[in-house]
C-alpha cells in the first residue's frame, strides 16, 4: 500500500501537530510497559513518542512506512538504542517474538481500509511479541470525531504556532473517515494533506483484537478534549 504520509505531511508534522499532543501523559502511560524492555513502536513517523521513550527502555524498533517521516526522525538524530525500519503493518514484520511492548500513538494503527486489515496489522504485531507480551495503543475516539463528521468544514487558530488549521472531514459507507486538513500560516505558502482512517466503534476495535488472538482490553476513552481512546493488551500465550 502506498504510504499515506507524504512530504507535505512531515514538513509540518514537529510544527504544527506534534506540540499539540500531550507527550507527558502518553510517556507516563507507556513507562511501566517500558521499563528494561526490548519495545516497538508501530508507526513511529518523526519520533515524537520514541525520542523521550527510548531512554526509559533497554533497546527500541521504529517502524513506518513513510520514508518523509523517518527522513524528519533521522534529521532531528536518533538514540543509539533506537532502531528504524521502513516497513508497513500490513505486512510480516521481520522479527522473531522478541518484543515484551509494542505501541502505536495517534491512531496510527487506524490507518487500514477496512477491518480485516485492522485485523492484519494486529495479527503482525502480536507475531513479533513475546507471549504474554503487550501491546498499548491509541485509537480515534467515535465521540470525540463524530462532531467533526457533523460539522463538515471548521476552521480554528492552528495551537501553538498561530495561522489557522481548516479541517474538512467525511465518513464514507465502508466506515473510512477522511479528514483533509489545509493549514494557513501567512508568509509561508499554505500546506495541505489528507488522512483516511478506519472509524469504528470500541466493540469492533476489541473484535478485531480478539480475532487477531489478543487477550480482553483494557479501555481507556479519550478525555476533555482528547482525541484517541487507549486500549491495552496482551497476546495470549501461543
Ligand atoms: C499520526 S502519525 C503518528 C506518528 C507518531 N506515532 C506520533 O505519535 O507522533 C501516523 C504514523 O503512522 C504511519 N503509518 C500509517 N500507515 C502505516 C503502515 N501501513 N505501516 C507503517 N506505518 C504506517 C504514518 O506514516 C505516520 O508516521
Amino acid at each position: 500500500m502506498t504510504a499515506q504520509y507524504g512530504a507535505e505531511v512531515a514538513s509540518v508534522y514537529d510544527s504544527l501537530i506534534a506540540p499539540a499532543m500531550p507527550l507527558d501523559e502518553e510517556i507516563a502511560r507507556l513507562r511501566p510497559h517500558l521499563e528494561g524492555n526490548r519495545v516497538l513502536e508501530v508507526g513511529v513517523g518523526t519520533g515524537r513518542v520514541a525520542t523521550a521513550a527510548a531512554p526509559i527502555a533497554e533497546s527500541l524498533v521504529g517502524v513506518d512506512n513513510s520514508a518523509p517521516m523517518l527522513d524528519a526522525f533521522r534529521a532531528k538524530g536518533v538514540p543509539a538504542n533506537v532502531e528504524l525500519l521502513e516497513a508497513d503493518f500490513l505486512r510480516p514484520l521481520p522479527f522473531g517474538a522478541e518484543f515484551a511492548t509494542a505501541y502505536s500513538t495517534m491512531g496510527s494503527l487506524a490507518c487500514v481500509r477496512t477491518r480485516d486489515e485492522l485485523v492484519t496489522a494486529l495479527s503482525n504485531i502480536r507475531a513479533v511479541l513475546r507471549p504474554g507480551g503487550v501491546l498499548l495503543f491509541e485509537y480515534y475516539s467515535t465521540a470525540a470525531y463524530r462532531p467533526l463528521v457533523e460539522a463538515g468544514t471548521i476552521t480554528v487558530p492552528t495551537p501553538h504556532h498561530g495561522g489557522t488549521s481548516t479541517f474538512t472531514t467525511t465518513l464514507d459507507a465502508a466506515s473510512v473517515l477522511t479528514m483533509h486538513t489545509r493549514v494557513d500560516a501567512e508568509p509561508a505558502p499554505p500546506v495541505a494533506f489528507s488522512e483516511h482512517i478506519l472509524f469504528i466503534e470500541r466493540d469492533e476495535v476489541e473484535a478485531c483484537l480478539e480475532k487477531a488472538g489478543f487477550g480482553a482490553a483494557q479501555f481507556y476513552p479519550a478525555e476533555g478534549m482528547q482525541p484517541y481512546d487507549w486500549y491495552h493488551v496482551r497476546s495470549e500465550e501461543w
